[in-house]
């Protein structure tokens, strides 16, 4: 009786094992999903049927542990149409999924939120619209989260994907039609390199909070509606190497000790704003830097002449401002090409943009040769 029992407990055990662990199957899951994407025009389904095993067809990755259960899912640029189905958030041992590149449409699941082994999820350039699903902040291995060049995707941020996901480093949602605010709680992001939310209709203040990303590189919110000022807090990132907020409704003046902040930055972009202010002689101090991006805003006074010294400095555009020049002033930064000394200096300058004058430059002659 007691033996009896124990192998009823044994085989319940394995039940459990089956339902918990790995052993369950995904090929139908896997069906499921080939029948949301009928009508593809894709060879690569064609080998989704059940005369070879699911871990041969292509596109599909099992776990080496768990031979059963699938852990990537890389089908980019394979002329997959149709909707992703429901039937995707039960391959749980997934990883990767990559969907980049096809013409995807409908809603993304909220299912996917089941996928808590997921590192990766590329769904960019398809035709998604809906709304981004809170449920995805249920996907708490995510590194990468890239949904990007889906112009029908609208609606909010999801809040809740700042405070669930401690791993993610890369939030690229660029080219979406995403409204509402950049949500503060992007900032609890901790392991944020790369935060890319441009060409969307975003609006509001830029969250403070996102200053405190220390290892924050990338942050790109160009071409959206935000207005208010450019958090101080921003110019702390030491990390930063690129960040643009051109073609926004931003306000404010550039601090006049840039120069002592922002080490490593190499593209600076406020264009098409409404800044104010001088563009400060310090700024000749981020030595990093490769493309400057001021024009179109309100800035006032004289280009600050020891800008020539920036060796690496690649583009600079000025134009659509209120700067100050005449013959003798204003102009010293490219009247010291002139000299071949400082022409070394801004050797790397292949386009500058200042007022009438624009274009590529070959030669300091002809960077002379430019007015105001
Ligand atoms: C997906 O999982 C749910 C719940 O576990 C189950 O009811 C359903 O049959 C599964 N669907 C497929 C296609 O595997
Ligand atoms: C996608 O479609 C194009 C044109 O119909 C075809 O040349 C290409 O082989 C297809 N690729 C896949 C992966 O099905
Ligand atoms: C099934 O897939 C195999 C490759 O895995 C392929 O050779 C075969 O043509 C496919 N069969 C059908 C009916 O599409
Ligand atoms: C998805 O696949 C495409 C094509 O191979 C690749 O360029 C892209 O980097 C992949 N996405 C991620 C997040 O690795
Ligand atoms: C979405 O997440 C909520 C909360 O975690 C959960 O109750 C719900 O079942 C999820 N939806 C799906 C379709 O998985
Ligand atoms: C960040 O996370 C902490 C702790 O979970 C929470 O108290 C705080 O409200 C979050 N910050 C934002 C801006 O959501
Ligand atoms: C941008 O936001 C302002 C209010 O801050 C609003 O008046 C304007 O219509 C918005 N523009 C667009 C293109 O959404
Ligand atoms: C910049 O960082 C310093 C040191 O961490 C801190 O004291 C200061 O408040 C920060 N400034 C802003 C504007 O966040
Ligand atoms: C640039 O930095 C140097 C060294 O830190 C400092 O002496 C100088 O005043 C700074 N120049 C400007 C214009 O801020
Ligand atoms: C050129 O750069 C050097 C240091 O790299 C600097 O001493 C010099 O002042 C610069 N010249 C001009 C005209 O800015």
């Amino acid at each position: 009786m007691a033996i009896r029992r124990m192998r009823l407990a044994l085989s319940l055990l394995c039940v459990l094992m089956t339902i918990g662990t790995g052993t369950a199957s995904d090929e139908p899951a896997l069906l499921a999903l080939k029948a949301g994407l009928s009508g593809s025009s894709s060879s690569a389904l064609a080998s989704w049927n059940t005369s070879a095993s699911f871990c041969g067809w292509e596109g599909v990755t099992c776990s080496h542990r768990w031979p059963t259960r699938v852990a990537a899912l890389d089908l980019p640029s394979s002329n997959l149409t149709g909707t992703l189905p429901p039937a995707v958030g039960n391959l749980t041992f997934l990883r990767r999924l990559n969907l980049s590149s096809n013409q995807l449409h409908g809603e993304i699941p909220p299912a996917v939120g089941r996928l808590r082994r997921l590192l990766v999820l590329d769904m960019d350039h398809n035709s998604i619209s809906g709304v981004i699903p809170a449920n995805l902040s249920s996907c708490i291995s995510l590194t990468i989260l890239r949904i990007q060049s889906n112009p029908q995707l609208g609606g909010r941020i999801p809040p809740e994907l700042g405070n669930t996901l401690p791993r993610l480093k890369k939030l690229q949602l660029r080219k979406n039609s995403l409204t509402g605010k950049i949500p503060a709680s992007l900032a609890n992001l901790s392991s944020l390199q790369h935060l890319s939310l441009s060409y969307n209709k975003l609006e509001g203040l830029i969250p403070p909070g996102l200053g405190d990303i220390a290892g924050l590189r990338y942050l790109f919110l160009n071409a959206n509606n935000l207005s208010g000022e450019l958090p101080l807090s921003l110019y702390n990132l030491s990390s930063l190497m690129m960040l643009q907020v051109g073609n926004n409704m931003l306000h404010g003046s550039i601090p006049s000790d840039i120069g002592r902040m922002l080490p490593g930055i190499q593209v600076f972009g406020l264009d098409v704003n409404r800044f104010t202010g001088v563009i400060p002689h310090s700024l000749s101090n981020l030595s990093t830097l490769t493309d400057l991006y001021l024009s179109d805003n309100k800035f006032t006074g004289f280009v600050p002449p020891n800008l020539g010294r920036l060796q690496y400095l690649q583009y600079l555009y000025l134009v659509g401002n209120q700067l100050e020049a005449d013959n003798t002033k204003g102009w010293e930064f490219p009247l010291h090409c002139q000299t071949a000394a400082s022409c070394k200096n801004l050797s790397s300058l292949t386009t500058l943009s200042v007022g009438s004058c624009q274009g590529q430059l070959g030669t300091c002659q002809r960077r002379y040769k430019c007015s105001i």
